[in-house]
Formats: C-alpha cells, structure tokens, sequence
C-alpha cells in the first residue's frame, strides 16, 4: 500500500511521521476538549485506509492512524469516529479490526467518496452545535475538491490535511503552460480558484531574441512546488482563521512530494499543531 522508496530528506520515514503527527494532535486536542463538558468530539477520517499499512522503517505491518487512534482512550477518548473509505476491501477490513478490537465504540465504518462525507459532516455540525470534529483528510493524489473544503467554513472543525503539491498540482502546471482543458477543469476543481488566477499565480510572460525577433513566451515562476503549498494555506486561510507550519514531505531524491498542514479557528489549536511538526520537520 505504502511506497516503500518514499522517504523524507532526512533518510527516515514520512508516513509513520505524519501518524506520529496526528495521534500526538489528537492526545492533545482530546485533554482540551474534555475540559468543555458542553461539547461532543468527533475523529473524522476522509481516507481511512484498511487500518494497517507497510512500515517503511521496519518493512513490517503496522497499525495505520485509525487504529492508533481508536487505541486512545487514558485518559480520554473520542465521542463519535467516522472512517471513510472508498475501496470496498480496505473498508471491509477496516471495519472487521474496528468490530473485533474495539468493540463498544461509537465507531462508524462507511464505503463512500470522502467528498460527500466531508458535506454531510459540515451540514451534521451546522445543526449539532455541540460537536467539535478532528477531521484527518489523507489522499495519495488531487481527490478532495475545494468545495467540499469551502462547506467548513466557520465550523467546529480542526483539520489537517495532506496536499499534494508535488506529486499532483505541480506535475499538471507544465513549463511551458500548454495545460490542457480537463487538467485546467481538475486545478480549478481542486484549488477553487479559475484558471486565469492559476495562470496569474503561475506562470510570467518573458521577450526572447529569436532569430526573427522579439517573441513572448509563457514561462513557469520558479519554486512552483513550494508556491503551491503557499497557494493552498492562503486558499485555507479564506475558510480558517489559522494554518500551521507545513511537514514537508521529500522523496529520496529530494524532491517536494507533499505539504501536510492544520487549519483550524482555534489559537491554542495552532499553537499546539506548530509544536508537534515544529520537532519532526519544517521548511
Ligand atoms: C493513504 S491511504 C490511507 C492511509 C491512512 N490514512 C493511514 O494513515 O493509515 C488512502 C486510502 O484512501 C482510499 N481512497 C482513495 N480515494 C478515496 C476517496 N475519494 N474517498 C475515500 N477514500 C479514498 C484508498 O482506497 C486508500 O485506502
């Protein structure tokens, strides 16, 4: 499941540093939370996976996030927990581990695009206003559209999500800007802005001495990749009051694969958030 030659710049490993990311998140945000006795909290997970996944350090099978999540409990533990999972198999395992390991909570396994998920969460927190969701959006590529992102505006909702910057948005912004219409459609689609800001964000007009004159050619701004994560925290920025620093995510050949960030409209949230990436990695 998991890329075993992907790794951080550091030569470890960056999915087990993303998990590492959000279970120390969610201990801290659990001890915060349960000293508001009005509020209810809910684990929200857009790509929740089979609940195992590769280790790349130790090339063994490991619990994934849900799991790790679901095991705390000392001293507290989450109301409700609501996995989405599109692949028929990995929700069919997934929801078999939750029934045979923790059993008795309030646990929620479902077949289902994460989008639409994301839409029925934000429509249960406008009418339950009780709720506080920690929500974990982690795709491998470009899924999660802007509009779903934009329904959670001004809620109760602390997330975290995984952008993929290199690996998706960078490789359809072409040097040469000859994107073609559905790439423009899938840019636009997920970074909620037209594709004349996109063009805007990303590409200048340069004059070349050709040998039968001037020409103005359309080159791509450098630094795209990073521009990219810079984009998406302004876009969360215009639906949160907060995003914190970036884990960035290298491949063994130093390239920029993801942004994984937290938005929320809570400062101790963000203040808690920088200090869980700030000792993994930042940039
Ligand atoms: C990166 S893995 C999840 C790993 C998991 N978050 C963890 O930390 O243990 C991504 C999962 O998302 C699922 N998936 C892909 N597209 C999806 C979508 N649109 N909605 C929900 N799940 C999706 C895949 O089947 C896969 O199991």
């Amino acid at each position: 499941m998991i890329n075993s030659s992907i790794m951080n710049n550091f030569g470890g490993n960056w999915t087990e540093a993303k998990m590492d990311i959000v279970v120390s998140y969610a201990k801290a945000y659990l001890v915060i939370m349960n000293k508001q006795d009005w509020s209810k909290t809910i684990y929200f997970d857009g790509f929740a996976g089979s609940g195992i996944i590769d280790s790349e350090k130790s090339n063994e099978i490991i619990k994934g996030t849900a799991l790790r999540i679901l095991e705390l409990e000392d001293p507290f533990e989450f109301d409700i927990y609501y996995f989405v999972e599109l692949n028929e198999v990995h929700k069919n395992e997934l929801e078999k581990r939750v029934n045979d390991n923790y059993f008795g909570k309030n646990a929620h396994v479902v077949k289902a695009d994460c989008n639409e998920k994301i839409l029925s969460m934000s429509k249960f927190l406008k009418e339950n206003k009780n709720y506080r969701t920690l929500a974990f959006i982690d795709p491998y590529g470009m899924s999660v559209d802007w509009s779903s992102i934009n329904s959670l505006k001004d809620l109760g909702v602390d997330l975290w999500i995984l952008v993929p910057t290199g690996i998706g948005v960078s490789r359809m912004l072409k040097n040469n800007g000859d994107i073609s219409d559905s790439w423009f459609s899938k840019l636009e689609k997920f970074l909620g802005i037209s594709r004349e800001e996109i063009i805007n964000h990303f590409y200048k007009k340069q004059v070349v001495n050709t040998l039968f004159g001037e020409e103005s050619i359309t080159v791509k701004e450098a630094n795209t990749v990073q521009k990219i994560g810079e984009l998406y925290k302004e876009r969360l920025l215009t639906i949160f009051k907060f995003t914190s620093d970036s884990f960035v995510m290298k491949n063994s050949t130093n390239s920029i694969m993801y942004h994984f960030m937290m938005a929320t409209n809570n400062p101790n949230a963000l203040k808690i958030a920088n200090e869980v990436i700030r000792p993994k990695y930042k940039l």
